[in-house]
């Protein structure tokens, strides 16, 4: 696994940068396999970065994006409708779908749809995290039993708690080592979420975790010192629980942290590891 910490001047600059390596990303997957297949994050952080794709796609180094042969799914979705504020679906749809030519038969939403929300929205989570997965089975036809989808690209949030996607501190969902998408819900407020699982993050080609603000200083810190020197949070778990975020280890395949300087306060003083 390659790493890399980038370190943006601020929140602006990180969405440009996040936006860069997308296109980026999206050019050498276009060019090597003809389709660039991406999961997308949800959350607060990806918005703008969401926003300047949307406004740069045209003037991306290998020429404008082909939107026809790129294939959006998201890493996590709240057991929400699409039209409510919480849908990272939603938000994907204000900031980028609706302001670029994908064809709608390209745009993979997790089905939150087709249930009574009075309903047991947990048992709804397990269907719809079955459902997500037949979707992942049509779209992804090389992927089977012990060789999960391989995204070209997966675009991650991460939380002050060190969690990423849907996959939180403590909850079964870490553990899944067979199925690709499952239920899992939010430690604080209890809501019922739908998240891939670590067999196929960490069987990702490429992937960017964005990071913001001075609350998630000390997790990234721990989610990027024990990746040089070939640590293994997994291996020390001995030691202390590996938080989520650390148990992301996509291999073969390439890691970018992207943060901006309060989230990456602590490595502005010293080396943080290797490629920074
Ligand atoms: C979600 C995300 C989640 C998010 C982190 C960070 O559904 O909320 O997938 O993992 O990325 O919670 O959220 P912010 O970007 O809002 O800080």
């Amino acid at each position: 696994m390659d790493f890399r910490l980038e370190i943006a001047k601020g929140r602006e600059e990180l969405a440009l940068l996040a936006a860069a390596r997308f296109l980026d990303v999206a050019a050498d997957a276009l060019r090597s396999r003809g389709v660039f297949r991406v999961a997308l994050a949800g959350g607060e952080t990806p918005r703008a970065a969401y926003a300047r794709i949307a406004e740069s796609w045209r003037e991306a180094p290998g020429g404008p994006l082909d939107w026809g042969r790129v294939h959006l799914f998201w890493g996590d979705e709240r057991m929400v409708p699409p039209g409510d504020a919480r849908s990272n679906f939603g938000m994907a749809r204000e900031t980028l779908i609706s302001r670029v030519p994908i064809p709608a038969g390209n745009v993979h939403p997790v089905p939150t749809t087709g249930y009574d929300a009075g309903a047991d929205a947990a048992a709804a989570a397990s269907d719809t995290a079955a459902r997500y997965e037949r979707t992942l089975r049509e779209t992804f036809p090389e992927a089977r039993e012990g060789a999960p989808p391989r995204f070209d690209l997966v675009i991650l949030g991460m939380g002050a708690d060190g969690h990423t996607a849907s996959l939180f501190p403590g909850d079964p969902a870490l553990l899944e080592e067979k199925r690709w998408v499952v239920a899992a819900r939010h430690p604080g407020s209890g809501e019922p979420r739908v998240t891939l699982t670590l067999p196929v993050l960490n069987h990702t080609a490429a992937t960017i975790v964005l990071a913001t603000g001075r609350e998630k200083a000390a997790v990234m810190e721990r989610a990027v010192r024990g990746r040089g020197h070939g640590r293994d949070p997994a291996r020390d778990a001995a030691v202390r629980p590996p938080l989520p975020i650390e148990l992301l280890r996509p291999a073969p395949g390439t890691l970018l942290f992207l943060a901006d300087e309060e989230a990456a306060a602590w490595a502005r003083s010293e080396d943080s590891g290797p490629n920074r």
